[in-house]
């Protein structure tokens, strides 16, 4: 059968598609034009597409043969899947593959900011580092601090874990609520989400994206937070009100943040760049080496499954 892969995988993962199906590849790392894309469907029987890839009625309207998108990725807010499934096309994702590397960068992004990590080594090779001093260069401590989780899935969750080794208050918050001795296990509890986002000194975001999500984040939020308070997005960019949230950094209305999603990724609100209470990194939450590359096998499976006419392994539309 005719696959179109539309980003550059792992050599091995490639190898295990083109042993069995004929494989047109767009073989770069920047994504492809629109244009090429809709021509490179059209006569295509699987489909494994990345998360930077817009998959709407268009593409589907030009692929009528297709029998199975694999996503190289985990969220699938880029995909219409009442449009797919209204085809009769299994979508399918790569659940779990990035919990552990996602929730890890989430503390990365925690005390890099409250201890100026990136501030501190831009300033040490500038040679703008002259003596200690009592007074110079305080951050914030983390342990002992409340850290607020707002979407306590899979993710949320190895947040909450990580925390415990640092001695932090855990709350959460979440529209459906864990089972007492869950919480339990875990040592979290859950709050309502306006008094979550007053009591805690972290917060941190681990929604997918969807109409009830889209900018939850916005300058009402930020005005309840505490105005020492570090907000941390490792989700969806659309989840926060980007231009409100450099508003609320620039008055100081919250202390920090630590972004590696945003609202029009990959550009940047216009004053978040020159903020030097925020760090910003190239949404990379799922970057490993053995996490990328589990990420297209799973995903390879799934494509392969969908094309042998059997049930993919992680279908979202079942
Ligand atoms: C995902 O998979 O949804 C991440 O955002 C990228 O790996």
């Amino acid at each position: 059968m005719k696959v179109f892969i539309t980003a550059r995988i792992p050599e091995e993962v490639l190898a295990r598609i083109t042993r069995e199906h004929s494989v047109e590849t767009y073989d770069q790392d920047k994504p492809i034009e629109r244009s090429r894309m809709l021509e490179a469907v059209q006569n295509k029987d699987g489909l494994l597409c990345t998360i930077t890839d817009r998959i709407d009625k268009e593409v589907l309207e030009r692929a009528p043969g297709l029998k199975v998108i694999a996503n190289n990725g985990v969220g699938f807010d880029h995909i219409d899947i009442e449009a797919a499934s209204a085809r009769k096309i299994p979508v399918t994702n790569t659940p779990g593959v990035l919990t552990d590397e996602t929730a890890d960068l989430t503390f990365a992004l925690m005390l890099s900011n409250a201890r100026r990590i990136v501030e501190g080594d831009r300033m040490t090779r500038t040679g703008e580092f002259k003596y200690w001093a009592p007074l110079h260069f305080l951050g914030w401590k983390v342990n002992g601090k409340t850290l607020g989780i707002v979407g306590f899935g899979r993710i949320g969750q190895a947040v909450a874990k990580r925390a415990r080794g640092f001695d932090m208050k855990v709350v959460y918050f979440d529209s459906s609520r864990l089972d007492p001795s869950q919480e339990k296990n875990l040592n979290v509890s859950f709050m309502p989400f306006d008094e979550l986002l007053r009591e805690a000194d972290f917060v941190t975001l681990h929604v997918s994206l969807n109409p009830s999500t889209r900018r939850l984040m916005g300058k009402r939020e930020f005005d309840i937070m505490k105005p020492s308070a570090c907000l941390i997005n490792t989700s969806r960019g659309p989840v926060v009100d980007e231009k409100a949230l450099v508003e609320a950094l620039q008055k100081g209305r919250i202390g920090g943040a630590g972004l590696d999603v945003y609202e029009n990724e990959p550009q940047l609100s216009p004053g978040l760049a020159e903020l030097n209470n925020v760090i910003l990194l190239p949404h990379v939450g799922s970057a490993t080496i053995e996490t990328r590359t589990k990420m297209a096998s799973m995903a390879a499976d799934n494509l392969l499954a969908g094309l042998r006419g059997e049930r993919p392994p992680n279908m979202v539309n079942s």
